[in-house]
């Protein structure tokens, strides 16, 4: 604990806790931008966790209370929440982020500026591009992982990079393409698990429905649901009027992310898609069903054929990716 940081340690009791601790595991999980409102809520799932014992919240604002919050919880996590040093200690480094990255096994990076109407991804770049990059400068400082182009260059600068321990999170992707094929095949969503390729902004998603069993769409229903799937944030962004882009799906999202790579690290065989660095197309990273075991990525699968209408769109998915691949690395070299 450390007062200067604003750190506050919590130990929450076993006892009433409403989740089985029997798969209780001694993992340490650092979420960065936990005052958010994806972090928060994402910070509340990791709070219920059995895979998690440690759960540290850094925000530039908030952390001691949702970490007071959450520590009221009978789970049997701590749960440490931390802002940056003060300005009149400079000469500390950001002993906030140090004491919260120190030990993790599982970085989860929810930090940034969410889109209003009107507004591209890429329109929040400059913002969010400067707060990867510091948080990930971070991370460097320790043995952890975190996230893509603009991370593997910071962590390469650092001597740290381990392609295979840097994942991009685009579980929402497959969050929504599940959700809106199960609705529109009459599935359970627990039944469907889609493929989805690329990245993660508009036409660069690209969800395989034609490997779901039993699909049988017309052209114009295929559209539909492949529109909405790649368009699906656009959709939360117009509803929240301003207030916001998707926070408690991403949060459920990186939720089921994150407690996936706590399973592999534990030794069970985990296959889920996410944006890593990738050899499967002439873009450097590319999002695709990775098999991650518990030193990180231990094969990227092959991606398979791929139906004429998904062919089109993969072939107009690929300048815009990999422009904005460059972008990054571009920004974090500058
Ligand atoms: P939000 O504004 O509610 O929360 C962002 C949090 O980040 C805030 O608490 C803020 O204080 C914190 N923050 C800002 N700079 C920081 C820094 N340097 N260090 C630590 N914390 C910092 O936004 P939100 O709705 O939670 O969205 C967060 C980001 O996630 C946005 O950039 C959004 O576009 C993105 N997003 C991604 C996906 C995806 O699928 N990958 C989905 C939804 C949103
Ligand atoms: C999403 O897909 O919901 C996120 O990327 C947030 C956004 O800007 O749409």
């Amino acid at each position: 604990t450390n007062a200067v940081a604003g750190a506050l340690r919590a130990a929450g009791s076993s006892r009433g806790c409403l989740f089985s601790t029997t798969a209780s595991s001694q993992a340490k999980v650092a979420v960065l931008g936990a005052a958010g409102g994806i972090g928060q809520p994402l910070s509340l799932l990791c709070k219920l966790s059995p895979e998690i014992s440690e759960l540290s919240c850094y925000d530039i604002v908030g952390t001691p209370g949702v970490a007071a919050d959450l520590s009221h919880i009978p789970t049997h996590s701590s749960v440490t929440g931390s802002l940056p040093s003060p300005v009149s200690f400079p000469m500390r480094g950001n002993m906030g982020l140090e004491e919260t990255l120190v030990g993790a096994d599982v970085v989860v990076i929810p930090a940034g500026v969410p889109r209003k109407p009107g507004m591209t991804r890429d329109d929040l770049f400059n913002t969010n591009a400067g707060i990867v990059k510091t948080l990930v400068e971070g991370c460097a400082n320790n043995p952890v992982n975190s996230t893509v182009p603009i991370a593997a260059e910071v962590l390469k600068k650092a001597g740290k990079y381990n392609p295979k321990k840097l994942f991009g999170v685009t579980t929402l992707d497959v969050c929504r393409a599940n959700t809106f094929v199960a609705n529109s095949m009459g599935l359970d969503p627990k039944d469907v698990d889609v493929t989805v390729i690329g990245g993660h902004a508009g036409i660069t998603i690209l969800p395989l429905f034609s490997r779901v069993n039993g699909a049988k769409f017309s052209d114009a229903e295929l559209e539909a649901l492949t529109v909405r799937t790649q368009f699906g944030g656009d959709e939360v962004v117009a509803a929240k009027a301003g207030a916001g882009s998707a926070t408690l799906s991403m949060a459920y999202a990186g939720y089921i992310f994150t407690e996936n790579l706590l399973k592999a690290i534990r030794g069970e065989p985990i296959v889920q898609c996410a944006f890593v660095e990738s050899g499967l197309t002439d873009a450097s990273f590319f999002a695709s069903p990775v098999k991650i075991g518990k030193d990180g990525v231990e094969e990227i699968l092959p991606l398979g054929n791929l139906s004429p209408y998904e062919k089109m769109w993969f072939d107009k998915m690929m300048p815009e990716l990999k422009s904005q691949i460059q972008k990054g690395v571009a920004f974090a070299n500058a």
